[in-house]
C-alpha cells in the first residue's frame, strides 16, 4: 500500500456543476456535441467517462523523432485507441498528427488528442532565441515572432506550445538564461504578455493560433549556484516582486496553460505545492487554465524526498493542482486504487479532467479534430518568404552593440579583404540556437554566409576556423593569424556553441570556452582592426579582451536569418538598437548580478574596506542592464515632472527630450527607472517602470513622456499585500540603467502616513507575517 499517511486529504469543492448527462451526445457528430455550452458539454462528457479514461486525459505521452520521422513509443498507438492518452508531446507534421488523431477518434468517447511541442523561438523559420528577442525591447516585434511561430506550428498539426519561458534569471551560470527575457520583472512581464498574445491570438479556436504555456512556475531561474533543477531559496517577498510578476502578466494576457518548475521553494517542490498552484495561481489570481507538469516532474517528487513512492508522488501532484502528467504516467498507472479507496478525491480528478477538456473545447477540437492537420497549408506556410523577412528584422533589432571605439563600425563593404575567423561563423546549428523546433541547419544563414552575400564581387572574404568553443586545440591559430594579416578588417566570431547554453548546460566559468580567448589574443596581436561578434546564449564574461578590441557586437543566436542580420549591422544597412536585458558581468564570481539589487547597510564604496564588494574585482558589471550603443548618438535633455508631488489616484507625467545628435537615423530605447527612497521594507536601488522605442532621423528630437501611477510604485510588504507607501521617489530616465538623468517627487496621501493596499494576498495562502500598523516612511 502506498504511504499516503503524510498527505493532507482535504475535501475541495470544484465550483462546477457535475453530472449533467446529455444522453444524446454520445452518438451525435462532433459539431453537434460541441454546440452545447462549454461547461455543460465538458461536464456531460466527464459524467460518461470511466476512471481509466479520466486518467487517460491527464496523461501526456512523449513522442520520438527519428530518421524515419515522428513516432510514439511501442504500444502507444494502442493506448491512444483505448483512450489512455490525452496529449502527445514532441511530434509534429500535418499527415502524422492526422493519423494519430484518427486513432484517438477510434476510442470509446472519441475525445481528440492535443499535440504539444516546444515551439520556443520559431517553428521552421527560426527567430532569435528568447533572450535575444528581449534585447530588442520591442514587444510588437516579439508578438509578431510568436504569431509567425504559431502560424507555422499549427500548420504542422500542433495545438500547444511550451512557451513562453518567463523565468527571471539573475545568474548567467544558469544555462537556461537563454530561454527567457533576462533579469528584470518589468521587461519580462511585457515580453511574457507579448508572446502569449502572439501564440494565442484573439481566438484560440482559429486554426492558426495555439495554446501558450507560461513556464516554469516558479523561481526556476533562482537555482542555487546556477545549477539547473536546484533549490530556489527565495523569500516570499522576492518571489512576489521578482519571480511571480511575469507569470501574472502571462496569465492576465490570457495564457491558458502554465508549466510547473522542477525546483523546490522553502522545502516544497513546486509539483507538490498546493500553496503556489491552487493557492497563488488559481485562488489569488483567479486563473482557471491547464497546469502541466514538467517532463518527469511528478516522478521527481520521490528523489526530492517528499514522496516515498510514485503513488504518493502522483497523489501529491494532483492534490496540488497539477492537471497533466507529462511523461511519468503515474496518474494513469498508480492513482486508480487511491481514488477507489477515497484517498484521492474524485473531485480533484474531475477538476483536472475538466481543465483538459475545456482547453480542447477552446481549441475547437470537438468541432473539427483535424482542423490543424492540413498538408496543403503546411506546405505553403513553413519558411514563407514573409516569415524570413520578419525573422531578419527581429534579428537585426536583437543585436547589441557593446563597444565601438573610433567608429570602427560600420565597416565599408568595399574593403579589399575581410577575414572572418572562428568556428561559430560557420556553425549552422548554433546559428539557429537551442530549442530550434523544426528549424533546419541547412536553411540557416551563418555569419560567414551573410558576410559573403553582403559584399560586392570585388571584396575578398577569407575564412579561418582558428579555434572552436569545445576544445583546447590551438592548431588553427597560425592559419587565423595568417588570414588576419592579409585582411583590412577582421570579424572574429567567438562565443558558445548552442549546446553550451540551455537546459542543464550550466557553466562555472562564463568566459569564452575552449581555446577562444587565446585566439582573440593571437588575432589581436596582428594589430588589424577587429570586430568581435559574440554568439552565445548567456551574457559572457569578456573583460579579458573587452577593452582591447575596438568593436564588439553581442549577437546571441539569431536564427534562420542570423548571417544576413549580422551583415546588415556590420556594414551599416541596419543601425543597431538592441539593449541588454541582462547585466554583463566581469567574471562568474560576481554571480548573481542584477541591476535592481538592494542597497544593503553598507553600499559599496571604493577605498572603503568594510562595504559590500570584492577585493579583487569591481562590484559593477562590465556592461549594465539596458546598455546598447548605436551608430548615431542620442542626447537626453530637460527631464521634467508634471508636478513635484503626486497623490494616490493621480498620474504623474515624466517627460524628457531626446535628440539624435549624430549623423544618421537610429532607434533608441528610452528607459525609465524609479527608486522608492524609504519603505517599510528595503527597496531596490532602481526598478525599470517604463521604456519606449523611438526612431529619430539625424538631428531630430522628440519628447518622450511616461505616465506613472500607483501600481508603478507598489511592492509587496511584510504582510505580502501589494502596497504603495507615501514618501519620496526618484525617477531616472536614460539610455541604460546607469546612464540616466534624475528627478524626484513625493507621493503624498490624504491620510499622510497610511500605506495603501492595492491587492491583498488571499489569507488562506499567506505566510504568517507581522502586519505593520503604519508605514514608517512618513516624516
Ligand atoms: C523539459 C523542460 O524543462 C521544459 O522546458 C520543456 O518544455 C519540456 N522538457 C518538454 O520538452
Amino acid at each position: 500500500m502506498p504511504n499516503v499517511g503524510r498527505l493532507r486529504w482535504l475535501h475541495r469543492t470544484t465550483g462546477a456543476a457535475a453530472g449533467l448527462l446529455l444522453a444524446a451526445l454520445g452518438t451525435s457528430a462532433f459539431a453537434q456535441r460541441a454546440s452545447a455550452r462549454p461547461d455543460r458539454f465538458v461536464d456531460s462528457l466527464i459524467a460518461r467517462m470511466t476512471l481509466e479514461e479520466k486518467f487517460g486525459q491527464l496523461t501526456q505521452l512523449p513522442g520520438q523523432w527519428g530518421d524515419t520521422g515522428p513516432s510514439v513509443s511501442e504500444g502507444g498507438a494502442d493506448e491512444i485507441r483505448r483512450g489512455h492518452v490525452g496529449s502527445i508531446l514532441g511530434v509534429h507534421g500535418a499527415a502524422y498528427t492526422r493519423r494519430m488523431q484518427d486513432l484517438a477518434l477510434q476510442s470509446r468517447l472519441r475525445i481528440p488528442l492535443v499535440f504539444a511541442h516546444d515551439v520556443i523561438h520559431g517553428f521552421r523559420t527560426i527567430f532569435p532565441v528568447s533572450i535575444a528577442e528581449a534585447a530588442s525591447w520591442d514587444p510588437e516585434a516579439v508578438e509578431q515572432a510568436a504569431r509567425i511561430a504559431a502560424t507555422e506550428a499549427t500548420a504542422a498539426g500542433l495545438h500547444w506550445t511550451f512557451a513562453p519561458m518567463v523565468d527571471i534569471a539573475r545568474d548567467a551560470r544558469w544555462g537556461r538564461i537563454v530561454e527567457g527575457a533576462g533579469e528584470d520583472p518589468y521587461l519580462g512581464s511585457i515580453m511574457a504578455a507579448a508572446r502569449v498574445r502572439g501564440f494565442q491570438g484573439t481566438d484560440l479556436s482559429a486554426p492558426n493560433t495555439m495554446l501558450a504555456t507560461a513556464k516554469h512556475f516558479v523561481a526556476y531561474g533562482a537555482a542555487e549556484g546556477g545549477r539547473d533543477y536546484n533549490v530556489a531559496d527565495v523569500s516570499e517577498v522576492t518571489l512576489r516582486d521578482i519571480y511571480l510578476p511575469p507569470f501574472h502578466a502571462a496569465v492576465d494576457a490570457g495564457a491558458r496553460s502554465v508549466m510547473a518548475s522542477f525546483n523546490e521553494i522553502a522545502g516544497v517542490p513546486v509539483h507538490a505545492s498546493e500553496r503556489l498552484i491552487d493557492g497563488v495561481l488559481r485562488a489569488e489570481w483567479g486563473w482557471n487554465g491547464l497546469l502541466v507538469s514538467d517532463w518527469t516532474g511528478v516522478l521527481e517528487l520521490i528523489p526530492h524526498g517528499v514522496a516515498a513512492d510514485s503513488a504518493v508522488a502522483g497523489a501529491l501532484a494532483l492534490r496540488a493542482g497539477v492537471d497533466v502528467d507529462m511523461v511519468s504516467r503515474i496518474y494513469f498507472n498508480k492513482l486508480t486504487p487511491l481514488v477507489r479507496s477515497g484517498r484521492v478525491a474524485m473531485r480533484d480528478v474531475d477538476a483536472a479532467v475538466r481543465r483538459v477538456l475545456r482547453v480542447k473545447y477552446e481549441l475547437g477540437l470537438f468541432v473539427d479534430p483535424h482542423r490543424y492537420s492540413d498538408t496543403a497549408r503546411e506546405r505553403r506556410t513553413l519558411l514563407a518568404a514573409e516569415h524570413r523577412a520578419a525573422a531578419r528584422d527581429m534579428a537585426r533589432k536583437a543585436i547589441v552593440l557593446l563597444r565601438n571605439e573610433g567608429r570602427t563600425l560600420p565597416l565599408s563593404k568595399s574593403l579589399g579583404t575581410i577575414a572572418v575567423i572562428g568556428s561559430l561563423a560557420t556553425d549552422a546549428r548554433s546559428t539557429n540556437g537551442n530549442w530550434a523546433a523544426a528549424g533546419r541547419p541547412e536553411e540557416a544563414v551563418t555569419v560567414l554566409d551573410g558576410i559573403r552575400r553582403a559584399v560586392p564581387a570585388g571584396t575578398r572574404v577569407v575564412y579561418a576556423r582558428g579555434a572552436d568553443s569545445a576544445t583546447a586545440d590551438t592548431s588553427g591559430f597560425a592559419e587565423a593569424v595568417r588570414v588576419a594579416r592579409e585582411a583590412d578588417a577582421v570579424v572574429l566570431v567567438v562565443g558558445e556553441h548552442q549546446e553550451q547554453s540551455a537546459e542543464a548546460n550550466n557553466r562555472a566559468f562564463i568566459g569564452l570556452p575552449g581555446a577562444q580567448e587565446g585566439l582573440v589574443r593571437a588575432v589581436r596581436a596582428t594589430g588589424k582592426p577587429i570586430v568581435v561578434v559574440l554568439m552565445a546564449g548567456r551574457p559572457l564574461a569578456i573583460s579579458s579582451f573587452a577593452d582591447s578590441v575596438p568593436a564588439i557586437l553581442n549577437a546571441w543566436y539569431l536564427g534562420t536569418e542570423m548571417g544576413n542580420a549580422v551583415a546588415d549591422v556590420l556594414f551599416g544597412d541596419a543601425n543597431p538598437s538592441g539593449k541588454l536585458p541582462v547585466s554583463m558581468a566581469r567574471t562568474a564570481g560576481q554571480m548573481p548580478l542584477y541591476y535592481n539589487h538592494k542597497h544593503t547597510g553598507r553600499p559599496p564604496v571604493a577605498n572603503q574596506k568594510y562595504t559590500s564588494k570584492y577585493i579583487d574585482v569591481p562590484w559593477t558589471p562590465l556592461y549594465p542592464f539596458g546598455h546598447g550603443l548605436s551608430y548615431t548618438t542620442f542626447a537626453y535633455r530637460n527631464l521634467r515632472l508634471s508636478a513635484p508631488t503626486m497623490r494616490l489616484g493621480d498620474t504623474l507625467v515624466v517627460s524628457v527630450d531626446v535628440a539624435n545628435t549624430g549623423d544618421r537615423a537610429g532607434a533608441e530605447v528610452v528607459q525609465l527607472y524609479i527608486r522608492d527612497e524609504v519603505g517599510s521594507l528595503t527597496r531596490p536601488v532602481k526598478e525599470l517602470r517604463g521604456f519606449r522605442r523611438i526612431t529619430l532621423r539625424a538631428g531630430e528630437s522628440q519628447t518622450v513622456s511616461f505616465a506613472l501611477g500607483a501600481k508603478d510604485l507598489a511592492f509587496h510588504d511584510a504582510a505580502l499585500d501589494l502596497v504603495v507607501e507615501p514618501g519620496f521617489f526618484r525617477v531616472f530616465v536614460g539610455t541604460s540603467s546607469e546612464q540616466v538623468e534624475e528627478a524626484r517627487f513625493e507621493l503624498v496621501d490624504a491620510r499622510r502616513c497610511a500605506k495603501r493596499v492595492l491587492r491583498r494576498s488571499a489569507p488562506r495562502f499567506t505566510w504568517p507575517a507581522k502586519a505593520r500598523t503604519a508605514a514608517v516612511t512618513c516624516r
